[in-house]
């Protein structure tokens, strides 16, 4: 336990780019014990259930587990029937632990603040646990999720509270709405650890536009706008701010 939050500390505190490498090559091996049976680490399968309200029983196309790290939330979607799945990460070390775990086609390593070398409009949806925190990745990433996600297609992922307007998730979020880029579904607050509070939001996107092939006009059996937003509050307070 003491190794494990001494583990959560330190992956806190990280500050640029060389250090994160450097940390996650030397914890990939430790990582999955650490954060499960050391912290009962929750955000992969909360994220995950969030994801799969808004996906249909039968997803067409590749979900990509942005930060996949050493593939729990991998694990957690294929809990949930999904098993197409791609996953982007900076260290080569987790993509290592991710790639044994046999869950993913293609294991990317990229750099989320910068350009991610994948074509536009390519998965089905994206999904993204434990990487918006302290010392991690910022919301400048979130245009490059949303550039590589198909229309319509969903976008899941956890911020931790401190950050959500220190560093501009919010102010970034607002922008895409207005923009017309993103609708949101949900925001609900919730525990990261199985012991702990809440201390993040689990958040899920749409990204507007139409998808290829479609025509223009209402679709069919289908709410659409705000009306079909599930604003579900299921651990605490709901801001839609
Ligand atoms: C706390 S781990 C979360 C891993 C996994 N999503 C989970 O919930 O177990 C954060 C991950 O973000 C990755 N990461 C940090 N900065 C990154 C960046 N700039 N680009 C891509 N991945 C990054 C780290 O390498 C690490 O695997």
């Amino acid at each position: 336990m003491d190794k494990a939050k001494a583990f959560l500390k330190a992956a806190y505190s990280l500050e640029d780019r060389q250090a994160m490498e450097e940390f996650y090559t030397q914890w990939a091996g430790d990582y999955d014990e650490q954060m499960e049976s050391g912290l009962g680490y929750l955000s992969p399968t909360s994220i995950a259930k969030s994801l799969a309200t808004y996906l249909p029983e039968k997803v067409q196309g590749t979900v990509v587990d942005i930060g996949c790290g050493t593939g729990l939330v991998g694990r957690a979607l294929s809990l949930l029937g999904i098993s197409r799945m791609d996953g982007i990460d900076l260290s080569q070390e987790m993509l290592n632990v991710a790639r044994r775990s046999g869950l993913y086609n293609k294991l990317i390593q990229a750099d989320l603040t910068a350009h991610v070398p994948v074509a536009d409009d390519q998965y089905a949806a994206a999904i993204c646990a434990g990487t918006f925190t302290h010392g991690h990745v910022g919301p400048e990433a979130l245009a490059e999720i949303a550039r590589i996600v198909e229309p319509e297609g969903v976008i899941a992922f956890t911020v931790h509270f401190d950050l959500w307007e220190r560093d501009g998730f919010n102010e970034q979020l607002n922008q895409m709405i207005e923009g017309n880029k993103l609708l949101e579904l949900e925001r609900v607050a919730g525990p990261y650890f199985s012991d702990g509070p809440d201390e993040g939001w689990f958040c899920v996107y749409r990204k507007k536009g139409r998808k290829k092939g479609r025509k223009k006009g209402r679709k069919k059996g289908r709410k659409s706008g705000r009306n079909s937003v599930r604003n579900s509050v299921r651990n605490s307070v709901c801001n839609y701010s």
